[in-house]
């Protein structure tokens, strides 16, 4: 599987998203400030992995600051969460990281400065490695979705790329395919950054999934002839009640699956959810630049001059259209996921 980041040797090595598949270049990270430029950039992207480069960030940041006691570490720590969290505001998974090097900060408060420095390196590698096995546990609770012979629609990228590894929209097709099912995927090419196009059809291949690419306006007319079986997407930020904010262009989908009856599937890792909002019109979205719409690739213009663009990168799907959450702890009907919320989080193992 393609690795989207990683800490080697004091440094973060990030792919460069945002020239895939026509480049494949990475970029060392030697300065917190490059990794929340890349964030807001695209170089990464997708909810898990923005979380996982803000700690990986964080950590990095850490080792410059020069305070010789916790207070006034803390002091400057706390300026390069400021910075990690005004990168991107719609996925959650940047202030998850946060807040959990902040309790990690306050429980560690009698260590010394130089191993707080050493705790945060190796709490961004935990988080790290456990996306990857909270991954695989989405797959295995969601391959029961997914018969033999299905065609499943994705949107936007949620694969490895996406996370620390195997995806979460992805996960459950790799886990139904080691299974023995015969799958194919139809990935939406997905307006404006064409993550589907670049990331999603690239990754797949890679992996060997049989993949078609389709326009994003072609889902509803494949869904009408019956080539569709079901659609699983990632999340960026799914809240308590059950809505869905994830790439603009999912809500068409969820809408699209329900007039033609067909599943639709959200692969939500609990970093991903949060519980602190009631519902979706709560969500932030984020609005990004005009020349994602006019231009190809940043610079071959396919609109007019000074046109004037909304650019909004993602929506929010309403409870109603979903058919399930499928998180590590199970899957979970939108209505059911409060069962998750803190006081319960030990649930376990929960089926449909
Ligand atoms: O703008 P992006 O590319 O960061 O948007 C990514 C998505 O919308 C993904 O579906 C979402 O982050 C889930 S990734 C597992």
């Amino acid at each position: 599987m393609v690795k989207a980041i990683e800490w080697r040797d004091g440094k973060v090595i990030m792919l460069d998203q945002s020239i895939l598949p026509v480049e494949v270049k990475f970029i060392e990270c030697a300065d917190y400030h490059i990794i929340a430029e890349g964030i807001k950039k695209l170089w990464i992207r997708g909810a898990p992995a923005i979380g996982i480069a803000a700690a990986m960030g964080i950590a990095l940041g850490a080792q410059d600051i020069t305070a010789k006691n916790y207070r006034d570490f803390i002091k400057g720590i706390e300026a390069i969460f400021d910075v990690m969290l005004s990168t991107r505001p719609t996925a959650v998974n940047i202030k998850w990281a946060v807040e959990r090097i902040k309790r990690l900060l306050k429980e560690r408060r009698g260590e010394s400065v130089t191993r707080l420095k050493e705790l945060l390196i190796e709490e961004a590698k935990k988080i790290h490695e456990e996306d990857i096995e909270v991954n695989k546990a989405i797959g295995r609770w969601g391959a029961q979705f997914i018969k033999d012979g299905d065609t499943v629609l994705t949107h936007c990228n949620a694969g490895s790329l996406a996370t620390g590894g195997y995806g979460t929209a992805t996960a459950p097709i790799f886990v139904a395919m080691e299974q023995g099912k015969k799958i194919q995927v139809i990935a939406d090419e997905t307006r404006p950054v064409l993550q589907g196009a670049r990331l999603t059809a690239w990754e797949l291949m890679q992996a060997g999934v049989p993949v078609t690419l389709i326009t994003d306006n072609s889902a509803g007319a494949l869904m009408k002839k019956g080539e569709i079986d079901l659609a699983i997407v990632g999340t960026d930020r799914t809240v308590r009640n059950g809505d869905v904010a994830n790439k603009i262009g999912t809500y068409s989908v969820a809408v699209l699956c329900k007039e033609h009856k067909i599943p639709f599937y959200v692969a939500a890792p609990l970093s991903s959810i949060d519980f602190s909002i009631p519902t979706g019109d709560m969500i932030p979205i984020e609005e990004r630049g005009a020349e994602e719409v006019t231009h190809i690739f940043g610079r071959c213009r396919i609109a007019p001059d000074n046109v004037k663009v909304r650019n909004m990168a993602f929506d929010v799907t309403p409870a109603k259209y979903v058919t399930a959450i499928i998180t590590e702890k199970g899957a979970f009907r939108p209505k059911d996921l409060k069962k998750l919320s803190k006081k319960s989080a030990n649930i376990e193992g929960y089926r449909l």
